[in-house]
């Protein structure tokens, strides 16, 4: 019999290590949107203020640089990759690299909905990162900065070479203000706002370097563009979405909500602390699978393990031992015991990806809850391995 682990006696004070939408600020309550602009028109001076100044905010706490545009767009990350996407693909050869799901569907896109032909593609199995020094950074360049569904994160910008040629389209979604992006190797950002700082879901953020603008300006691809994607009116760029002129309705109260996120950053330092913050998350939940004999984290590399969406795998010889849908099941009882102690929701590795588990460790999460669920992890294990035996 495995040695039966006693319930702690610690829970999180917070539950949610879901990686996205992911935990609310320290301290959140509805009463931070107090102040939203319902009810007003968004291109009112007080919406229009409100957009401003999300925008504001943004540059100053994820320092992006001031000659690159920031802009709110529809539709989440997703809205903003593609985005990015139908608008400056085509112009020259493209490079796709991916590592996770997230990656793939990229890829798919350009593939199978935009049907580029001079497409290469760089791709690694869950874990793991490609070959990066293949790239040809002279045609345009796809990537993900952090794989929310592996956990592999790239470390740095340093592959990616000052003087290129193409452009460089970064889905930062799950590492915008947990990780330093290098926005001189990078020509289009894109993040939402309901993962490292908490926000609501719905609208995305598009940030293009001048050289990103340049190409708007200067292709147009061969197929026709919906409104709700259009960047440029006449060949030239559409300045006023940057300054807060919103291509169609935003929620206000998701607007007032991600104000509220970005004030709180400024509150833990910036991006100096929410990094620090993420940090100190990861560290605790590595120093626990470091001594841990059942759990080891997906990424193989040290260097490339994120320190946001932390994937784990079930190391355990006899879990290891079981098929597929066994090692699933055995993951999936962990995840609803802790659900049903009301001491972890979301935990489960991603529908694509191999089985496990996937602990948030964004800024929001406070490093006290990571370490208190680490015996509520123990003790999960534990409870299904004696099951697995029992069943034997
Ligand atoms: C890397 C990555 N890209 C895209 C998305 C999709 O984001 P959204 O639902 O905000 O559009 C996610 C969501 O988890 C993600 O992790």
């Amino acid at each position: 019999m495995t040695a039966s682990v006693a319930k702690p006696g610690l829970r999180p004070a917070n539950p949610n290590f879901s990686s996205g939408p992911c935990a609310k600020r320290p301290g959140w309550s509805l009463e931070a949107l107090a102040d939203a602009a319902l009810g007003r028109s968004h291109r009112a001076k007080i919406g229009k203020s409100k957009l401003e100044e999300a925008i504001a905010l943004t540059r100053e706490v994820l320092q992006v640089p001031a000659d690159y545009r920031i802009g709110i767009v529809p539709a989440s990350d997703t809205g903003a990759v593609e985005m990015a996407l139908w608008s400056l693909l085509g112009a020259r050869g493209v490079d796709m690299v991916s590592w996770e799901s997230f990656g793939a569907g990229w890829v798919t896109d350009v593939v199978k909905q935009l049907k580029l032909t001079d497409v290469r593609t760089f791709d690694a199995p869950y874990g793991q990162l490609p070959d990066l020094a293949k790239v040809d950074f002279d045609r345009d360049v796809v990537f993900t900065w952090n794989g929310t569904t592996s956990g592999v994160r790239v470390p740095n910008g340093d592959f990616i070479p000052a003087d290129r040629e193409g452009l460089t389209i970064c889905d930062a979604t799950s590492a915008a203000f947990a990780q330093r992006l290098d926005f001189a190797k990078l020509d289009v950002v894109t993040f939402s706002w309901q993962k490292v700082l908490g926000g609501e879901g719905a609208h995305g953020m598009l940030i293009l370097s001048p050289r990103a603008v340049a190409r708007l300006e200067s292709y147009k691809p061969a197929w026709p563009l919906p409104k709700i994607f259009r960047l440029t009116s006449g060949g030239k760029l559409i300045e006023g979405i940057f300054k807060g002129e919103t291509i169609n309705t935003p929620s206000m109260l998701c607007v007032e909500d991600y104000i509220d996120a970005l004030n709180w950053a400024k509150s833990v330092g910036g991006l100096d602390g929410l990094v620090a913050r993420a940090d100190a998350n990861f560290a605790a939940l590595d120093a626990f699978a470091q001594t841990s004999a059942w759990l080891e984290n997906l990424a193989v590399d040290p260097a490339t393990r994120s320190n946001t969406s932390v994937c784990f795998s079930i190391v355990d010889p006899e879990v290891a031992a079981l098929d597929k849908d066994g090692q699933a099941a055995f993951a999936k009882g962990i995840v609803s015991a802790l659900e049903k102690e009301g001491v972890a929701y979301d935990i489960g590795a991603y529908r694509d990806a191999p089985s496990g588990l996937r602990i948030w460790a964004g800024a929001t999460v406070e490093t006290s809850d990571l370490q208190a669920l680490t015996a509520w992890l123990d003790w999960a294990f534990a409870q299904q391995k004696a099951m697995l035996k029992a069943a034997a």
